[in-house]
């Protein structure tokens, strides 16, 4: 039986879980998953304050740790390993639960265990659905927008990113722009369910284009462009703005998919096919059901982990670091955080590239 402990601090949560399996093979057990939500302290600024975040993890880490630990029933003495987010996210964040992670392996003689926040949600379906390589992945969320393709562990291909903002940051500065409460997301969502999609021709940027990269501050910034045209807004244009929004995020999303089931089937195997949607975007019942239909067409079985494993959590974390611990990987104690660390090492660097860049 393995037991690994995962710590995440790259953003706003501050998270701490423990999970555990007899084997490679065999299914995975979630002992605890506990997440402080720092979303009140950010949500004055209408957007996550770094050195607000980097704080707020200093506070609370010790104590989500311990929570985790007694919810799991469980103590450091029964840890095989210490799984932490090293990256990508903001550094600030990323030193406190580094330097936390070290502190416990060397106080316990414990074996560290670096993971890339982003490979943990790209294997999370793995613990949830017990999913098989290769799979197609989705994520979406406040700091990245991609396509990647899951080739095996530690083995990524991005197919495609966004070349400005994340989804989540056009979905949040959206509801900025229209004097709607952060995250944006599930104002926009809300205020959608009752407007009119068609009132407004938005652009639906990248439609259309071979490349499967994502663009939406063109988007963001058409949404601004009518409602200066119309302020004041009435309530019902705030609703069929956000609905003529959400319309075009799910149409341009459609595009994109679709072309990488099409290079799935080229470049991988026409057979039974898996994808999954990770990030907080995916809790957007629109595109859910969107990616539902659109991957019944295309034969693919659609996977979308639990709401609370889809935003940022430990328990993705301590799974990645199990998988790789099982492996026989181990961290130095010399290893440091980054702000940038790119699942797919040969993906080239574009501009932008959302909120955080080094997490899209
Ligand atoms: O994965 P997450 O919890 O944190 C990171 O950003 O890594 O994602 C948060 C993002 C925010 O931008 C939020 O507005 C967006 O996910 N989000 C949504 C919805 N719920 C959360 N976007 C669209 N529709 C939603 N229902
Ligand atoms: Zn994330």
């Amino acid at each position: 039986m393995t037991t690994v402990l995962g710590i995440e601090t790259s953003c706003d949560e501050t998270a701490a879980a423990v999970v555990r399996r007899a084997g490679p093979g065999s299914p995975g057990e979630i002992l605890s998953n506990t997440v402080y939500s720092q979303i009140a302290d950010h949500a004055a600024y209408g957007g996550v304050v770094p050195e607000i975040a980097a704080r707020a993890h200093v506070e609370g880490l010790d104590a989500i740790i311990a929570r985790a630990l007694a919810e799991a029933n469980t103590t450091l003495d029964d840890i095989d390993a210490v799984a932490v987010t090293a990256g990508p996210g903001l550094i600030g964040g990323l030193l406190v639960g580094v330097m936390t992670a070290k502190a416990i392996c060397a106080a316990r003689n414990k074996p560290l265990v670096a993971v890339n926040h982003l490979e943990g949600h790209a294997l999370t379906p793995r613990l949830t659905d017990g999913l098989q390589f290769p799979y197609l992945l989705l994520l979406v969320s406040g700091g990245h927008s991609q396509i990647l393709l899951v080739r095996g562990l530690g083995d990524y291909a991005r197919w495609g990113t966004t070349i400005d903002d994340a989804l989540g940051e056009a979905f949040d500065k959206t509801a900025k722009l229209l004097g709607l409460p952060y995250p944006g997301g599930p104002a926009v969502e809300r205020e959608a369910a009752t407007g009119d999609p068609k009132r407004f021709a938005l652009p639906r940027p990248m439609k259309g284009e071979d490349r499967l990269d994502f663009s939406f501050s063109g988007l963001k910034t058409a949404v601004r462009r009518e409602a200066t045209a119309l302020a004041p807004l009435t309530d019902r244009d705030v609703s069929d703005l956000c609905a003529s929004f959400q319309a075009a995020v799910t149409d341009t999303l459609r595009d994109r998919v679709t072309r990488a089931f099409d290079k799935y089937r080229a470049d991988v195997s026409d057979g039974p096919a898996d994808f999954v949607i990770a990030g907080g975007v995916a809790a957007n019942g629109a595109i859910r059901a969107m990616l539902a239909d659109a991957c019944a067409q295309n034969g693919f079985t659609l996977h979308a982990p639990p709401l609370d494993l889809c935003s940022d959590n430990a328990v993705m974390i301590a799974w990645a670091g199990l998988e790789h611990f099982e492996q026989g990987a181990v961290s130095g104690m010399d290893i440091a955080p980054r702000s940038r660390w790119p699942l797919d090492q040969d993906a080239e660097a574009l501009i932008g590239a959302g909120r955080r860049g080094a997490k899209a």
